[in-house]
């Protein structure tokens, strides 16, 4: 059931990338879960929850397609929009001990409500968040409030020259941490899982997939050899997990349920 939201505000946020508030009355998601949002006669896709304050819900939203490129262009205060959800699973909320936050592109947003529902402060929690250049940098700010925040950029036009996964590789080389908590391009991903390999951190990442119920019931979002469905056993899945993922960074289903090599994603 859709419920109906008002568009509070829209804005671009960084290149490509639209903040969008919308008035809608939810039930409270938790970090790492995400919503279907619906414009009637265009389409529906997901999207992370980037916050959930006073009835506003926050989202990025990059623009790529059909469905984010009307939001992009038509996004105005008063708009009506149809959302339903919250869906799927999140993040285990951390509980003490040290974080590391690694996010890609619009990832961040996620990774940016985790760290705020958790309450987390900058003496237990890095953040090495990673972008395609200055321009597309969003929330950068705001999640210093809550952990001490490296930037990567793959133009170097801001902190680190490179991807982001070379940062979290510094970072772990210096430092042991209780979980590790990723979002972003599945390559990202992949890499982090890599650098985790052989050691303690417990890893939570977050996968998208073309979904169409959201509910497990279509098949669209199911993920080989496991049958697991990101939609509703996602989109937030653990280390050990992702180790047993045939199709992660390798395959992603089409819409009529065929599958095709991943394609390199950027930053975002
Ligand atoms: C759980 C989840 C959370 C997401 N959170 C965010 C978010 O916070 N911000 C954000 O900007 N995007 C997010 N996405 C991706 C977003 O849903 C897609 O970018 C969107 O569905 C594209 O729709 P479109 O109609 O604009 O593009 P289409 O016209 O459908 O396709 C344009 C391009 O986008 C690709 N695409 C289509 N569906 C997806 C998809 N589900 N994921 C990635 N690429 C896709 C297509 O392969 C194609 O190359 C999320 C996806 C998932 C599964
Ligand atoms: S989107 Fe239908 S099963 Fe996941």
């Amino acid at each position: 059931m859709h419920a109906r939201a008002r568009v509070a505000a829209a804005r671009l946020a960084a290149e490509q990338v639209l903040e969008l508030l919308l008035e809608v009355e939810l039930p409270d998601p938790s970090p790492g879960q995400f919503v279907m949002l619906w414009v009637p006669r265009v389409g529906e896709v997901p999207m992370s929850v980037a916050d959930y304050e006073g009835g506003v819900l926050r989202l990025f939203i990059t623009r790529r397609g059909v469905v984010t490129g009307y939001i992009h262009e038509n996004a105005r205060p008063g708009l009506a929009l149809f959302v339903r959800g919250p869906y799927g699973r999140g993040f285990t909320m951390p509980r003490g001990g040290r974080v590391l936050l690694v996010g890609g592109g619009t990832g961040t947003a996620p990774l940016y409500f985790l760290a705020k529902r958790a309450g987390l402060s900058s003496a237990g929690c890095t953040a090495a968040v990673g972008f395609k250049s200055s321009r597309h940098v969003i929330l950068v700010d705001e999640l210093r409030k809550y952990c001490d925040v490296r930037v990567a950029t793959d133009d170097g036009s801001l902190g680190h020259h490179g991807p982001v996964h070379e940062l979290a590789a510094a970072l772990l080389s210096g430092e042991r941490y209780d979980r590790v908590y990723a979002c972003g391009p599945e390559q990202m991903i992949v890499e982090v899982l890599r650098l985790l390999e052989g050691r303690e951190e417990a890893l939570e990442a977050s996968l998208e997939r073309y979904m169409r119920c959201a509910v497990g019931v279509c098949g669209s979002c199911v993920l080989d050899p496991l049958g697991l469905r990101v939609c509703r056993d996602g989109p937030v899945f653990s280390g050990a997990v992702l180790r047993r993922l045939h199709d992660l960074g390798r395959w992603w289903r089409e819409p009529d349920g065929r599958k095709r090599p991943l394609a390199p994603q950027a930053t975002g």
